[in-house]
């Protein structure tokens, strides 16, 4: 038995769908702990593309149980559209293999727009949202104020709590921005349908979860966003409005934190950051563009182009620390192959003080420059190798120095998108954990 928590170290985008899709072969429970359809989780196999918002990714394998906690925030239509577009292309979902907890809480079209309207009215200092009202629905929940999921099931309770939201949220939409208000009966009418719609799939997930562990089966909590998107831990303001970190696991389930055994960080190779806010590594001339076409940096959820920068270890030492990152899957690698030299961060520098570690304050980070480390590229294809050993020697450096400045293991490398196209190492904590049977 293994429960193991799976989050990116980066600013999201590391590649977790691939990690988890492949993982879900050993689990029996996959469950997404925050976070909504802001996440694009990028799946291949079979020659097909899947592209999963909410929903967690194990729901590519027949016969998995995936679990959408409490810790998420679902706007029901976008759930619904989810829904019916994997099952177009032949995933099948019933409530048999998709629950959701009652206690995640609605995305409601006030917050969409409520999303929308601040960020154009921040103008400059806009965060770069993915549009999608996650925030204003996070806020309305820490106020006390949010509506659950299950609340689409019971008309009266339902029109209440709308009725109070829309009091505030059309005053604001009206008076503040200028734009037109809702109806109370036109969204009781179309949310009320959604709950008909979504009622086989709701649950009291804690408890499907703890009887899980209580049978020793194998859970894996799959994070969306990133670690330096988290609320807490991330580059604040410019970050996304739930916990990403893996503390959140416990809290977005609804189970006790003794019932952990791993916590994977998944790491890109590069670094990459869509939306606003400080990036230290972020290269601006032609070889972040080089990057981005070479590993396709453009947005799941919003199609918007990812800047792209070097590997900044200032980052991922910061990510070690506030998840308690044991090992790591590296992603993308393949995607360095044609660049002569690469660079790592190892400090930041700023008015003559080196910082090791992540400065928290926004100001003293926007004024950090990275202090580089220059590594050989190896310019030879990595892309589909399976095995460590058939790695170019001067790959092989810059895995081990990655893994020699953090100091943790590394257990997986992703050499392409597809499934197959994985190294899997030998006598790492992963394969430990779960016998995966390394090469
Ligand atoms: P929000 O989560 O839509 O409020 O967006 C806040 C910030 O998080 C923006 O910079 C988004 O680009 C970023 N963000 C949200 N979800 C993801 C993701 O899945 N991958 C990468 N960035 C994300």
């Amino acid at each position: 038995m293994a429960n193991i928590i799976i989050v990116g170290a980066q600013w999201g985008d590391e590649g977790k769908g691939k990690i988890v899709d492949i993982l879900s072969r050993y689990a029996d429970i996959i469950a997404r702990f925050q976070g909504g359809h802001n996440a694009g989780h990028t799946v291949h196999f079979n020659n097909k593309q899947y592209i999963l918002h909410a929903i967690p990714t194990g729901i590519l394998h027949p016969h998995k149980m995936c679990i959408i906690g409490n810790g998420v925030v679902i706007d029901p239509a976008a759930l619904i559209q989810e829904i019916e577009e994997l099952t177009s292309q032949g995933v099948e979902i019933s409530e048999k293999n998709l629950r959701i907890s009652k206690r995640a809480h609605l995305i409601m079209p006030y917050h969409k727009t409520l999303d929308l309207m601040r960020e154009e009215k921040k103008g400059e200092g806009k965060i770069g949202t993915t549009g999608r009202g996650i925030g204003p629905a996070y806020e309305n929940k820490v106020a006390r104020t949010g509506l659950h999921i299950a609340d689409l099931l019971f008309e009266e309770p339902l029109r209440q709590g709308l009725s109070s939201n829309l009091q505030e949220k059309n005053f604001l939409l009206e008076k503040f921005f200028q734009t037109s208000g809702l109806s109370l009966d036109e969204l009781l009418d179309q949310y009320k349908s959604y709950g008909d719609r979504l009622k086989g799939y709701l649950s009291d997930t804690s408890i499907i979860i703890n009887q899980a562990i209580y049978e020793g089966k194998n859970i894996i909590c799959e994070g969306a966003q990133g670690t330096m998107l988290d609320i807490d831990h991330g580059t604040y303001p410019f970050v996304t409005s739930s916990n990403c970190v893996s503390a959140q696991a416990c809290i977005g389930l609804g189970f006790g934190p003794q019932f952990i055994d791993g916590i994977v960080g998944v790491v890109k190779a590069y670094t990459t950051r869509v939306g606003n806010g400080p990036f230290p590594t972020e290269i601006k001339d032609e070889i972040g563009e080089k990057i981005r076409k070479a590993g396709r940096e453009y947005g799941a959820t919003t199609g918007r182009p990812r800047r792209c920068g070097w590997l900044d270890v200032v980052v991922l030492r910061h990510a070690a620390r506030v998840n308690g990152l044991q090992t790591i899957a590296l992603t993308k690698l393949d995607v360095l192959d044609s660049l002569q030299s690469l660079k790592i961060c190892t400090a930041y520098r700023r008015k003559g003080q080196i910082f090791r570690e992540f400065p928290p304050e926004l100001h003293i980070l926007q004024e950090c420059t990275p202090v580089y480390e220059e590594i050989d590229g190896w310019q030879q294809t990595t892309h589909g190798i399976q095995c460590y050993e058939h790695l170019p020697q001067k790959a092989k450096n810059y895995i081990d120095r990655i893994r020699d400045l953090l100091n943790i293991d590394i257990s997986m490398i992703s050499t392409g998108y597809e499934r197959e196209k994985t190294i899997f190492i030998k006598n790492s904590l992963l394969d430990r954990w779960l016998g995966i049977g390394a090469d």
